[in-house]
Parts: structure tokens; C-alpha cells; sequence
């Protein structure tokens, strides 16, 4: 097969069975903005550090800039489109938290955080300070992750209480 051949991959995306045809180079980022005008999981560093790119396969969070596409055929993929009630679009506890507690700076990498943090939930619905720790603190600070980082790690005005996690659960 030649390295620039496409093939067909299906999957569920948010729910819904889906297919899609793809390069062997293509990423997750890519396949979502491309083929499915799904811009939340964003591609900022490309190497797996930030956050940004942020996607649910399988309920398990991956960069989706390192994620090869064809990956998820056949998986379940979720994004952050998925959170907000599509009916309503009421937006979810998770998003509700994340506003009620300012979590967030420009808001580029805060849906990978908002989606990291539903990872949280699903685990440990009352997660410790390790618990966040290994699931937030894990990438790169950039904003979203500083205001839900350990109190200890990030200066005061970036510092958003553990109630955002507590909003999150309720
Ligand atoms: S863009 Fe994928 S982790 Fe930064």
C-alpha cells in the first residue's frame, strides 16, 4: 500500500457511529477538525505536553496530536462537544465549574482540561490531592491546569479552591 493511501475507518464519535476516510499520517486532531468541523481538541505543542489536544477514547484521555487516527476504528471517541446537553446546551458540571471558578486564562487549552478533569470524575468521583495531581498536574501548566493544580504549586492569584472539583462532583 502507498504511504499516502487513504483508508476507511468507523468509530462512535460523541455517541453517534460515524465513518471516515483517512491517511496513515493523520492524527486525532486533524481527523476531528477536518472531517467532523470538531474544533475543541486543539493542537498547540504537537508533542504530548500540553493538554490542548485533549480527547476521550475508550473513557481514557489521549493527545490527540500524537494519536494517529486510525487508532479509533472502531473505538469510542468522545469530545468536548459531547458535555454540553445537545438538546438544552446546558453545559455540564464540569464546564459549570470550570466558569463558576474562572478556571481558565485565554481558554485555548481549557477544554482538554474540562475533559481531563471528566476523566477524573468518571475514576475517582472524590478525588485527593494525588488523584488530581496525577490526572491535571501531569502536563504542562498552562492556565486551565494552574488554577485546578495543587494549592502548594501555583501562585496565589492563579489558585482556584478545590470547590471547582467539588462543583464538578455535585
Ligand atoms: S498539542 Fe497535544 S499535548 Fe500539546
Amino acid at each position: 500500500m502507498a504511504a499516502s493511501a487513504t483508508r476507511t475507518i468507523s468509530f462512535i464519535l460523541n455517541g453517534e457511529k460515524v465513518a471516515a476516510e483517512i491517511k496513515p499520517h493523520h492524527n486525532l486532531v486533524e481527523l476531528l477538525q477536518r472531517e467532523f468541523n470538531l474544533m475543541g481538541a486543539r493542537e498547540s505543542c504537537g508533542q504530548g505536553m500540553c493538554g490542548c489536544c485533549t480527547v476521550l477514547v475508550n473513557g481514557a484521555a489521549v493527545s490527540g496530536c500524537l494519536y494517529l487516527a486510525a487508532f479509533v476504528d472502531g473505538a469510542e471517541v468522545r469530545t468536548v462537544e459531547s458535555l454540553a446537553n445537545p438538546s438544552t446546551l446546558d453545559l455540564n458540571p464540569v464546564q459549570e465549574a470550570f466558569i463558576e471558578a474562572g478556571a481558565f486564562q485565554c481558554g485555548y487549552c481549557t477544554p482538554g482540561f474540562v475533559l481531563m478533569t471528566t476523566q477524573l470524575l468518571d475514576a475517582h468521583p472524590d478525588p485527593d490531592e494525588d488523584q488530581i495531581r496525577h490526572y491535571l498536574w501531569s502536563r504542562s501548566p498552562r492556565a486551565s491546569a494552574k488554577t485546578l493544580a495543587p494549592r502548594d504549586r501555583v501562585p496565589a492569584p492563579y489558585r482556584v479552591p478545590r470547590s471547582c472539583i467539588r462543583h464538578a462532583r455535585a
